[in-house]
This record gives structure tokens, C-alpha cells and sequence, in this order.
């Protein structure tokens, strides 16, 4: 078993541990957040019966509620006291429910949230369609908070983020992708979202142009780790934590950091394998543990999770504009949670 690429010891001293640091926010914001959920199992109900039953399967399945939780504190950290972010909140969620929908259609994938796909369970035909039915409701909820600025934040990153799916399937399957056109990537699928999640904090709280953007700041850049580190995973991880199949990405050729590191750091005998594997997609069983095996011997996993660390120092930077409080902690331990995670 590959050694886990972000073990729970590496919390520096004085941070939470990451399961602790996700419980705390949590426990912030707990009130708000029980009414998101309240909301989403509402707005997710259609007069179509396999709506909200292929819908209550993926919700009910759990999940962190990472993006509506940065919302909620977001809002709460810059002072607001209303209750549109708990509209946003769900909002966000559904994005993030629609785009895992489809991307287990894209991906092929039979688990998510350690139960079989609605792919796997529903075939994708109601997946694809429930999804498109969530994003709908997703901006039925932007309009319903009738801010512009929230409606242009939310729909651009909804546009960004499918930008970066596509560019990942352009140069899926390609050794010849490059590191930044990677970074485009999962700036777009990943990072655009928790951006635009913690960017209408400061929107509903009609704070300045520079507390949006420290917030916007805050959330690519944890984006950006959360990503990182969840490239890793999908290699390195223990399948039964992590709740979906362990080697999907090798499987579908997906270009992310680790095989980059791996690629540019061997020899030709092992280019070879990365291209029959990851670019002929000719695979077979002892090629997932090699691949994790030569990932680890150019130590791809620990310099992805160092890149990680990179961007999480960038959140906590942009997190240094506000002033020192509940909220402020609970979020600079996200941080931790995102580079730390085990699932
Ligand atoms: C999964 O996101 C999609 C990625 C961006 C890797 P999460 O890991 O936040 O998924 P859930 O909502 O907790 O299941
Ligand atoms: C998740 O991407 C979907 C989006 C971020 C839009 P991945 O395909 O990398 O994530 P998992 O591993 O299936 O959760
Ligand atoms: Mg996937
Ligand atoms: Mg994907």
C-alpha cells in the first residue's frame, strides 16, 4: 500500500488536525447549515418521481458540504447577520451536486460518497438529466437572492468550471501536457467553485471591493490545494476512506500532477510505460501498483502535497485581512483539513 500522500501526523503543531478542523467549522456554523440541508432536500423535490429519488441518493450519500460551509462562514467572518447565505449556500451545493452527477458519467465512475455512482445505480441518461435539473435549480436560488453580483459571480464560475472539464478531457490521454495547462484545469473544475463560494460572503454582506477579493483570494487558492491533494488521493488513498474507486484517474488517462512528476522524472523505460498506459490506455493489473510505485520513488506525492501547502499558504495570507476571530481560525484550519484530508 502506497504510504497516504497527506497522513494526519503532518499537522503542524497548534492547528487543528484536518477531521477536527472541518468538525469545528461545522460546528460554527451549525444552525446555518441545517437549513441549507433543510433547503436543498426541499428544492431538489419535483412532481417527477426519479427526480428526487436519484437526487436524494447522491444528497443523502453525505458528502463534506465543504462549499456551502466556506459560504456560511465566509458570510458570518465579515460581519453579516441576514439569512441569504444560507440560500447561496444551497446554491452552491447544487452546482457542486449537478457537476459531480455529470462527472461520474465523464468519469465513468462507480462510487462516489462510498456508495455506487447514480450512474452506476440509474445509468447516465437520469444522471446527465438530474444534474441539468440541479444546475436549473441552482440558479433558480441565485435569482431568488436577486442580487446581479451574485447571480454574475456564481453563473461565470459555473461557465469556468465546465471550461476546466472539457480542457481536462482535451488533453486527457496526452503526455505532452503540460504543468500549467494542468493548473487551467483545476483552477477551472475546482477552484473557480470554492472561489465564487466564498466570494458571495462578502457580497451578501455589502463589504468592500477588497474584502471580495481577499475572499475570492481565499477560496481559489484552497480550491487550488483541495484539488491538488485530491489528485494525489485518487492514487494514493485507502479506497475504503476515500469513497471512490482508487485509480480512476490512471484508468481514464487523466493528466494530473503526481503523473506529470513521475513522467518528467523518469527514464525512457519508464516514459514507455506512462505512454502505453496513460496514452494507449493499455493497461493491466500490476500497472496501477507500478504506477503508484514510481510515483512515490520520484516522490511525486509528497512534492504534489508541497504544492499543496503553496497554495493553502496563499489562502491563509489572503485570510490575514480579517481580523482575529472564531470564524477566521475555523477557516485557516480548512486549510489544514484540505492539505491533511484522508477522504
Ligand atoms: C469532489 O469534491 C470533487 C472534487 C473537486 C475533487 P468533494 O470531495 O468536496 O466531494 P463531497 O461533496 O465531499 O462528496
Ligand atoms: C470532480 O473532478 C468534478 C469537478 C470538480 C467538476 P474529479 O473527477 O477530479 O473528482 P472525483 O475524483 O471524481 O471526485
Ligand atoms: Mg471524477
Ligand atoms: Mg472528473
Amino acid at each position: 500500500m502506497a504510504p497516504s500522500a497527506a497522513p494526519a501526523d503532518k499537522a503542524a503543531p497548534g492547528t487543528a488536525r484536518g477531521e477536527d478542523a472541518l468538525a469545528a467549522l461545522t460546528a460554527l456554523v451549525r444552525d446555518d447549515l441545517e437549513a441549507c440541508n433543510r433547503l436543498i432536500v426541499e428544492r431538489m423535490q419535483s412532481r417527477v418521481a426519479l427526480i428526487p429519488e436519484l437526487a436524494a441518493h447522491i444528497v443523502a450519500a453525505g458528502g463534506k458540504r465543504l462549499r456551502p460551509l466556506l459560504t456560511l462562514a465566509a458570510a458570518r467572518l465579515v460581519g453579516y447577520r441576514g439569512d441569504r447565505h444560507v440560500g447561496l449556500a444551497a446554491c452552491v451545493e447544487f452546482i457542486h451536486t449537478a457537476t459531480l452527477l455529470h462527472d461520474d458519467v465523464v468519469d465513468e465512475s462507480a462510487l462516489r460518497r462510498g456508495q455506487a455512482s447514480a450512474n452506476a445505480l440509474f445509468g447516465n441518461k437520469p444522471s446527465v438529466l438530474v444534474g441539468d435539473f440541479l444546475f436549473a435549480r441552482a440558479f433558480e436560488l441565485m435569482v431568488a437572492d436577486g442580487s446581479l453580483e451574485v447571480l454574475r459571480i456564481l453563473s461565470s464560475a459555473s461557465a469556468v468550471l465546465v471550461e476546466g472539464e472539457v480542457l481536462q478531457l482535451v488533453i486527457q490521454n496526452d503526455m505532452s501536457a503540460t504543468e500549467a495547462q494542468y493548473l487551467e484545469v483545476i483552477e477551472g473544475k475546482t477552484a473557480a467553485l470554492f472561489a465564487a463560494a466564498t466570494e458571495v460572503g462578502a457580497v451578501v454582506a455589502g463589504r468592500p471591493a477588497a474584502e471580495q477579493a481577499a475572499l475570492r483570494a481565499y477560496g481559489h487558492n484552497l480550491g487550488v490545494a483541495f484539488q491538488l491533494i485530491d489528485d494525489a488521493l485518487d492514487y494514493s488513498a485507502e479506497q475504503e476512506r476515500l469513497g471512490k474507486t482508487v485509480g480512476d484517474d490512471f484508468r481514464e488517462g487523466k493528466i494530473t500532477l503526481p503523473v506529470l512528476l513521475a513522467f518528467a522524472r523518469g527514464d525512457e523505460e519508464e516514459r514507455a510505460f506512462w505512454r502505453r498506459t496513460v496514452e494507449e490506455r493499455e493497461q493491466a493489473g500490476p500497472d496501477l501498483p507500478r504506477a503508484i510505485a514510481l510515483m512515490q520513488k520520484h516522490h511525486a506525492f509528497a512534492d504534489t502535497v508541497a504544492r499543496a501547502r503553496h497554495y493553502g499558504d496563499a489562502a491563509l495570507a489572503a485570510l490575514m485581512t480579517f481580523p482575529d476571530g472564531a470564524e477566521r481560525r475555523a477557516l485557516a484550519d480548512v486549510v489544514e483539513f484540505c492539505i491533511s484530508r484522508a477522504r
